[in-house]
This record gives structure tokens, C-alpha cells and sequence, in this order.
């Protein structure tokens, strides 16, 4: 079986974070989040894989994933040239594909199971298609499957009135019939061709489509929220004692894992789930955590920081107390001289709460 990763798209609900690279390069818990699909793909023993590239600075992912060969898998880089939708990309592996059966990964989705059980279900079946299921709040948001039974009844694309709340999340296994589907799409309402409308016609041209629901969680990060809620998920749940170091200091509660050449001084709490990179300074009088993710170089003094991704080399020296913030590659926050007085740089759509 071979695997097909998007990586493209404009990511626009993330702005200004994805100003300066494709929003699957974030990182949760200081690994991008593609990396998190790519690892699945790899561990299901699928190492022959296709990275759909946008035009969101396509250089940074291939600068990041070269050849694969750094991560134990083969990578076929596929360009894109807009975000005309899941379908279209697809469609550009045909060539990549072959014969083969395939899975495609949304590359800003995670599964906490990863996908080597539904790997074997599939490449023992018979099906042309199988999908994966999550139940959510607010299925107006996602592509929704309607069942009748044990079978599939309707794929469709955030539906007004939900039929059911069972979301059809970004993991696809196919086979090449879906090509020719997709050839018979029309743009929707967005301008994209959709993977649900595919899905739909491949079923209603006789096709088998199997499903299963996902145990555990799913995460599909779209919007802020959900990169600091995919951030909590991720740090609960990799706290296990042999990738945690857990240190002695009575300073540090909980699990966190603590990277080489980082300093946190002795007047800084840190409360676990929390991960810190390499060469950091943690400290003076900081208190960190729960829930934070702390890239390299980055330097922390003076201040409390709740439910946060800080990315490599940010700055941060001024007495406040952040909450639920992400602070991107390189950004400073340092106190002014005039307490009364502010003084920012910040890039489009940036968000100050004061
Ligand atoms: P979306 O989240 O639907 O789109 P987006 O990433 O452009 O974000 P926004 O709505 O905030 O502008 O995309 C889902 C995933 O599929 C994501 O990983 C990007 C990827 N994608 C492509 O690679 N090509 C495409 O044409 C589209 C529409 C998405």
C-alpha cells in the first residue's frame, strides 16, 4: 500500500501563524503536526509516500522531510498550484499510485490509535473505499456519514441539518477506481472538488464502502483552539516514564520531559504535561505548565505560562501571566520601560488581550 499526505492548503483560520510556513509544520507538543500522520503512515508499513505541497511555502516542507530517508520512509513530492480541494489532490497522485491501493492523511489531523489495525482491516477486505468515524459536537463543521444499519447511507459535506454527528475524519483508505470519480466531479459552492462528494459517487456507482469509528481521540486542527486543545491531547497522552525524564527537583510536578543545555532555576515551577526543548533558559520566577510546549532556544523569565505553545528562539521577558497563547518562531515579549505604555510589531490578523 503506498500513502498520500496534504500538505497544502492556505490554512487562512490560522493567520497570522501561517503567514511564514503551511500550518502543518506547527508544532504540537514540539513535532509538527504532519510529522504525527507521516509516523502513522510509517508504523502502519507504509513507506512508499506522496506529500502534496501548496503554495504556502513548499521550500519549508521539503527542507524538513527531504527524501524521507531521515524519517525511514520514501517521499514523492506532488505540487499543487491552489487549494482546489481534497479531490484534486488526490487526483494528482494518479500517476504516483498505479495499482496500488492507498491511504490519504489530512496532514493537520491526529489520531491518538495511529492506523495500523485499520490498515489490516482494509488490505484484507474487499472494499473499494473504507472511511473512519468520529463522533462530534458540532457536525455542521465536518463531512457527515448517515448510516442505515451496519452500511453507509450518505456522505455529505457539513451538512445544515445533520442527519447523524458520526464526522468522516481525514484519513481515507482507496483504491484506484477513486480516479475516474473524481474526473466526473464539478466544484462545489467553495470552488473545491470534495472528498465526500467522491465517496458519495463512488458508492452510488456500486462500489463497496466499509467504515469504522475511531476509539480514542481524533483531532482536526483548524482554528487556534484547536491547535492548543490538540496540544493538550497529545501531552497527556505520551507521558510515559521512558520518553518523560522526570526530574527529582521538588520544583517540578508531573510528567515533562526536559531537552539537553536547558537551565530552569531554582525559583521556577513547572507543572506537568509539559515539554521544554533544548537550550532554553527557564527562569527567574517562572511558573510553567500544565499543558505547555516549549520549542529550542527559547528563553522564559519572570512570567506564568498556562495552556501554551511557545515555537524555537521566542523570548519572552516581562511579568504576565499567559494564557491559552500561541507565540510563534523568533516573536519577543520583553516589559517597557513605561508600564503604562505598549509598543508592538505585529504581523496581519495578530490578536493582543489585554
Ligand atoms: P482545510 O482545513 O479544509 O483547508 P485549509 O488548510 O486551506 O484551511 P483554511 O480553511 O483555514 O483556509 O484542508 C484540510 C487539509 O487538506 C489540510 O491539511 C490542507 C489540505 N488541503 C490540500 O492539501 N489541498 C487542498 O486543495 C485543500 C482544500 C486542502
Amino acid at each position: 500500500m503506498k500513502g498520500i499526505i496534504l500538505h497544502g492548503g492556505h490554512g487562512t483560520r490560522l493567520r497570522p501563524l501561517t503567514h511564514a510556513g503551511p500550518k502543518q509544520l506547527l508544532p504540537i507538543a514540539n513535532k509538527p503536526m504532519s510529522q504525527y500522520a507521516l509516523e502513522d503512515l510509517r508504523e502502519a508499513g507504509i513507506k512508499e509516500i506522496a506529500v502534496i505541497l501548496g503554495d504556502v511555502y513548499p521550500e519549508k516542507v521539503k527542507e524538513f522531510y527531504g527524501d524521507g530517508t531521515k524519517f525511514g520512509v520514501k517521499i514523492s513530492y506532488v505540487y499543487q498550484d491552489r487549494p482546489k480541494g481534497i479531490s484534486h489532490a488526490i487526483r494528482l497522485c494518479k500517476e504516483f499510485i498505479g495499482s496500488d491501493r492507498f491511504v490519504v492523511f489530512l496532514g493537520d489531523n491526529i489520531l491518538r490509535t495511529g492506523l495500523v489495525d485499520y490498515t489490516k482491516k482494509f488490505q484484507d477486505s474487499k472494499a473499494d473505499a473504507m472511511i473512519l468515524l468520529c463522533e462530534v459536537d458540532d457536525p455542521s463543521r465536518f463531512g457527515i456519514a448517515e448510516l442505515d444499519g451496519k452500511k453507509i447511507k450518505k456522505i455529505m459535506e457539513k451538512p445544515k441539518n445533520p442527519p447523524s454527528n458520526l464526522a468522516v475524519i481525514g484519513v481515507y483508505f482507496l483504491t484506484p477506481k477513486i480516479f475516474d470519480i473524481i474526473d466526473k466531479l464539478k466544484p462545489s459552492w467553495r470552488g473545491e472538488l470534495e472528498i465526500t462528494e467522491a465517496l458519495q459517487l463512488l458508492m452510488e456507482s456500486g462500489n463497496v464502502i466499509e467504515y469504522d469509528t475511531v476509539t480514542g481521540w481524533w483531532k482536526d486542527t483548524g482554528t487556534p483552539e484547536d491547535i492548543l486543545h490538540a496540544n493538550q491531547l497529545v501531552l497527556d497522552s505520551i507521558g510515559t516514564p521512558q520518553q518523560f525524564q522526570v526530574n527529582d527537583w521538588s520544583e517540578v510536578r508531573g510528567n515533562i520531559i526536559v531537552g539537553k543545555n536547558t537551565t530552569i532555576s531554582r525559583d521556577s515551577f513547572i507543572t506537568g504535561p509539559a515539554i521544554i526543548g533544548e537550550n532554553c533558559t527557564v527562569g527567574p520566577a517562572v511558573r510553567l505548565g500544565p499543558y505547555v510546549s516549549v520549542g529550542n532556544h527559547v528563553t522564559i523569565k519572570k512570567c506564568d505560562v498556562e495552556n501554551s505553545i511557545i515555537m524555537e528562539g521566542a523570548k519572552i521577558d516581562a511579568k504576565i501571566h499567559l494564557v491559552d497563547s500561541i507565540i510563534a518562531h523568533q516573536s519577543e515579549i520583553e516589559d517597557h520601560s513605561h508600564p503604562k505604555k505598549h509598543q508592538f510589531l505585529l504581523g496581519e490578523r495578530s490578536q493582543i488581550r489585554l
